[in-house]
């Protein structure tokens, strides 16, 4: 017969073109041998040893001794879904990113994660969640790569080794695998006490979601969004899950864990698969683009710090739908590689610190992980957008790139037929002035605020969420062995409200230790005046 050619699937994983894995009726080796036998490895005699010379056997066992790569270094254990976002063009005015006009359909990829444990740990427990999203645009790939809390543990990237080795389970016995009961994380954050906030968020029910279909999501850094015209605004983005936002309680997270570990993972495909296609907005905050990058007082550079909707409320600019679960959990699910660095034309970057040290992490990891530099071919990350790139070989190289090696300008090659700077459609970097500073290691006076945003969060609590509040931190902390850290981080709790301190002094049979820092006022409007700002009424 003719032998079959290879069909392309790239209008379901975004590759231009993709080998499919299986073709043809006969079962072949990877040359496309016909196999007469797969059962019998080839012998001298029915009794005999084995011979080398079997490729067959050993293209096979080859093969599986590698079927695994390194799972990732945070965020290992997922679960991914493929859908479309549809644009309500309400952001036009603000962005040129064409994803975003009225009407516009983009297919998407999320991943959904947890971010300490391992591949194979339970889905419920006391952790962040990751949300990251892949817009495969036309304009090129979008990702934004968030998590289910606003806020983050670190004002700098260079801390993220520290704060992971510290959660992360001990290198000596490889426990535990969550938040918890862990000395080296609360000697962490009650060292580095701007990780205050963030761990508040994580001992709420915000640590233990019902189901990812019932997760905010929030890119937490401040973006810069340029319009057509190049004028610009920041904007903090906001994913609000239609079905509202839900947790669990602890003991059903607890009991979860034990029953049925893939409870998150086993929600969101059996609601895709019934049809129930779990929906977000994607909203956004806008905040003026001024030179202090501050919004009523609070600095939009520092991701321990969100801007209640109060003051800046989230305009919806967009709808997600997740309606398709992936074929093939390791194709996609597990070789997805985002990146915070992908932007569309009209989305850029600022100068948090933090997000500057994502933008170099995420690549640098994946060359690992994914193994060399040819990752974006692997078909789900592959851009639905044209790639003429001049990027070429390395391992993995699928293109078949005709012609001289690039360079540009180019007179020998028939002239350059692809101007980089057509601006019209080209993303263009923002044009920030850079203040002429010295160089320091040094953070903005308004980074050393670590509680007061703490303090708004516990005050907004309503009494049977503070309680679970106050049960966690005890729950945790009195799982620690070093007396002195659970001192330590009660003086922290003592910055953030007294009351709570001393619910959880009990709970650990501990003296309630006096706050060292002059705390805001105990109500929310009073907490927003403190920072200098107005409640604007319920
Ligand atoms: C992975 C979110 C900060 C390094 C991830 C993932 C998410 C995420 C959602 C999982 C991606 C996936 O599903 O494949 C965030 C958020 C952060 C943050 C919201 C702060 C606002 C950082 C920082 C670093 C970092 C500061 C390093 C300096 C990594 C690495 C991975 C990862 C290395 C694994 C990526 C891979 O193997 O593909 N992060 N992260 N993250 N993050 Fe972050």
């Amino acid at each position: 017969g003719t032998p079959e050619t290879r069909t392309a699937t790239g209008a379901e994983t975004g590759a231009a073109s993709t080998a499919n894995g299986q073709q043809g009726a006969f079962l072949t080796t990877s040359q496309g041998a016909r196999l007469r036998d797969t059962d019998h490895s080839l012998k001298a005699g029915p009794r005999g040893p084995t011979l080398l010379q079997d490729h067959h056997l050993r293209e096979k066992i080859t093969h599986f001794d590698h079927e695994r790569i390194p799972e990732r270094v945070v965020h290992a254990r997922g679960t991914g879904a493929h859908g479309f976002f549809t644009g309500y063009g309400t952001a036009d005015g603000m962005t040129r990113a064409g994803f975003l006009a009225k009407g516009k359909e983009t297919p998407v990829f999320v991943r959904f994660s947890t971010v300490l444990g391992s591949r194979g740990s339970a889905d419920t427990v006391r952790d962040t969640r990751g949300f990251a999203t892949k817009f495969y645009t036309d304009e090129g790939t979008f990702d934004l790569v968030g998590n289910n809390i606003p806020v983050f543990f670190i004002q700098d990237a260079i801390k993220f080794p520290d704060i992971i080795h510290a959660a992360k389970p001990h290198p000596d016995r490889e426990i535990p695998q969550a938040q918890s009961a862990h000395d080296t994380f609360w000697d962490f954050v009650s060292l580095h006490t701007e990780a205050q906030h963030h761990t508040m968020w994580n001992m709420s029910d915000r640590g233990i979601p019902r189901s990812y279909r019932t997760m905010e999501g929030f890119g937490v850094h401040t973006f810069r969004l340029a319009n057509a015209a190049g004028e610009t605004v920041l904007a903090k983005f906001h994913w609000k899950p239609k079905l509202g936002v839900h947790s669990l309680v602890w003991e059903e997270a607890q009991l979860a864990s034990g029953i049925d570990p893939d409870f998150h993972r086993r929600d969101l495909y059996d609601a895709i698969e019934a049809g129930a296609f779990p929906e977000w907005e994607l909203g956004i905050q806008v905040f003026p683009d001024t030179e202090e990058e501050t919004f009523d007082g609070i600095d939009l550079l520092d991701p321990t710090k969100f801007v209640p909707e109060e003051l800046a409320p989230v305009q919806a600019i967009g709808k997600l739908v997740l309606n398709r679960t992936p074929t093939n959990f390791f194709a996609e699910t597990e070789q997805v590689a985002f990146h915070v660095g992908h932007l569309p034309p009209g989305i850029d970057v600022t100068n948090d610190p933090l997000l500057q040290g994502r933008l170099f992490s995420y690549v640098d990891t994946q060359l690992t992980r994914l193994g060399g530099p040819n990752f974006s071919q692997i078909p789900i990350n592959c851009p639905h957008a044209a790639v003429n790139d001049m990027l070429r070989d390395g391992f993995h190289q699928h293109a078949v790139h005709a012609g001289a090696a690039p360079y540009r300008p180019n007179s020998l090659d028939g002239g350059n037929p692809f101007p980089a700077g057509d601006a019209e459609n080209a993303f263009l970097d923002v044009p920030v002035r850079v203040a002429e500073a010295a160089k320091v290691r040094a953070n903005p006076a308004s980074f050393d605020d670590h509680y007061s945003q703490a303090r708004l969060f516990w005050l907004s609590m309503s009494p049977v969420e503070q309680d679970h509040i106050v049960a966690a931190y005890t729950f945790e902390l009195a799982k620690c062995y070093e007396q002195p850290l659970k001192e330590r981080q009660l003086r922290a709790l003592a910055n953030i409200d007294p009351t709570l301190c001393a619910r959880v002094a009990t709970g650990l049979g501990l003296p309630a230790p006096e706050p060292t820092v002059q705390l805001a006022d105990a109500t929310p409007s009073a907490a927003l005046s403190q920072i200098g700002q107005e409640w604007p009424g319920d």
